[in-house]
């Protein structure tokens, strides 16, 4: 009769916060949060984000105050946006030796040596269309691309950072980074990739901090559709045989699913993201007084990890980490 109440009483488990810590099953460390950064021209900038409150846009000069507070909590690393100085159609500014992520690359390595600096590697912030990968017509011409992210993503090691992480799901631009990265030294450099990353509704937020916003169209010929899990999987063979030492799913909360069979399906470090959208949902019904903020961001962020989630990149790395 073993399994049967009265004897058996889940309950008894749960009576005092001394035993619910002893049988908790998963765990979030500061460690494993990743902070995204925004890094605008200028000097003396901390501009608020208006979607995202409490996020703001960094110049060169400020960005580790905020690094820096992230890392006083306890995260260990950053990961960082730039809006360029200018666009144009091919995104050049990307792949500057001056370029706005290289400085903040060299600023924060000089300010906040143990730091770790991670890249998002795209073009949609430095093209004048705000597409991805350049144009053919109207369409995003995949292989013309992958030279430039590859550019891209050796400037960025070029000038400090520790792990890049390409974002605009082309075709081959993992095994195109991993062999452009080799070619110039940088064979010790890990790639982090968005292997499977929707076509999402939640990216808007970020588009006004990152003024990112395509001028015509959406991403759905690049980026996947919210439908698909097999596709998801496939994305992922794909990468891990180009070489990606780790992978991304992103959004987190709305593709526990996937995220879940992402991480039985390979055995690489899986990072989700939680995106602005989803910062932006819950620090609006917090602000209404709808829903307590601090519990409900430790509620998505376990949920992320037990689906999965071995890094976590999110807005509220700095919150998380102190109740950590
Ligand atoms: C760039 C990029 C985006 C995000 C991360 N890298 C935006 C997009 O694809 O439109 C979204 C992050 C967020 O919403 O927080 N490709
Ligand atoms: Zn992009």
């Amino acid at each position: 009769m073993a399994g049967r109440f009265p004897a058996v009483r889940p309950r008894r488990l749960r009576a005092t916060d001394r035993l619910r810590r002893i049988v908790r099953e998963t765990r979030l460390a500061p460690e494993q949060l990743v902070l995204p950064l925004f890094v605008v021209p200028g000097r003396g900038k901390a501009l608020d984000v208006p979607s995202m409150p409490g996020v703001r846009q960094w110049s060169v000069d400020r960005v580790a105050e905020e690094a820096g507070r992230a890392f006083d909590a306890g995260v260990r690393s950053v990961i960082l946006f730039g809006v360029p100085e200018a666009k144009d159609a091919s995104g050049s500014h990307a792949w500057r030796e001056d370029g706005i992520v290289q400085q903040a690359l060299r600023a924060l390595r000089t300010a906040l040596p143990e730091l770790t600096l991670i890249t998002d590697v795209c073009l949609c912030e430095y093209t004048d269309h705000g597409h991805c990968g350049v144009l053919d017509g109207q369409s995003v011409a995949n292989d013309p691309t992958l030279a430039l992210l590859a550019k891209e993503a050796v400037s960025h090691a070029r000038a400090g950072a520790d792990v890049v992480a390409p974002s605009d799901m082309m075709d081959g631009r993992v095994a195109a980074i991993r062999s452009a990265l080799d070619a110039a030294g940088f064979a010790g450099t890990p790639i982090l990739s968005y292997a499977v990353k929707y076509a999402s509704g939640l990216y808007g937020p970020f588009r006004d901090a990152a003024q990112s916003t395509p001028a015509f169209g959406d991403r759905r010929s690049y980026q996947m559709d919210p439908a698909n899990v097999r596709e998801a999987l496939r994305e992922l063979a794909l990468d891990l045989e180009e070489g990606a030492d780790m992978v991304m799913v992103k959004p987190a909360l709305s593709n526990l699913d996937v995220l879940a069979a992402v991480r039985a399906a390979c055995h690489v470090p899986v990072a989700a993201y939680q995106v602005s959208g989803e910062y932006a949902m819950i620090k609006a019904a917090a602000a209404n007084g709808w829903i307590d903020e601090a519990r409900v961001v430790d509620e998505t962020l376990i949920a992320i990890r037990r689906a999965g989630a071995d890094i976590i990149l999110t807005y509220f790395a700095i919150d998380a980490a102190r109740r950590c």
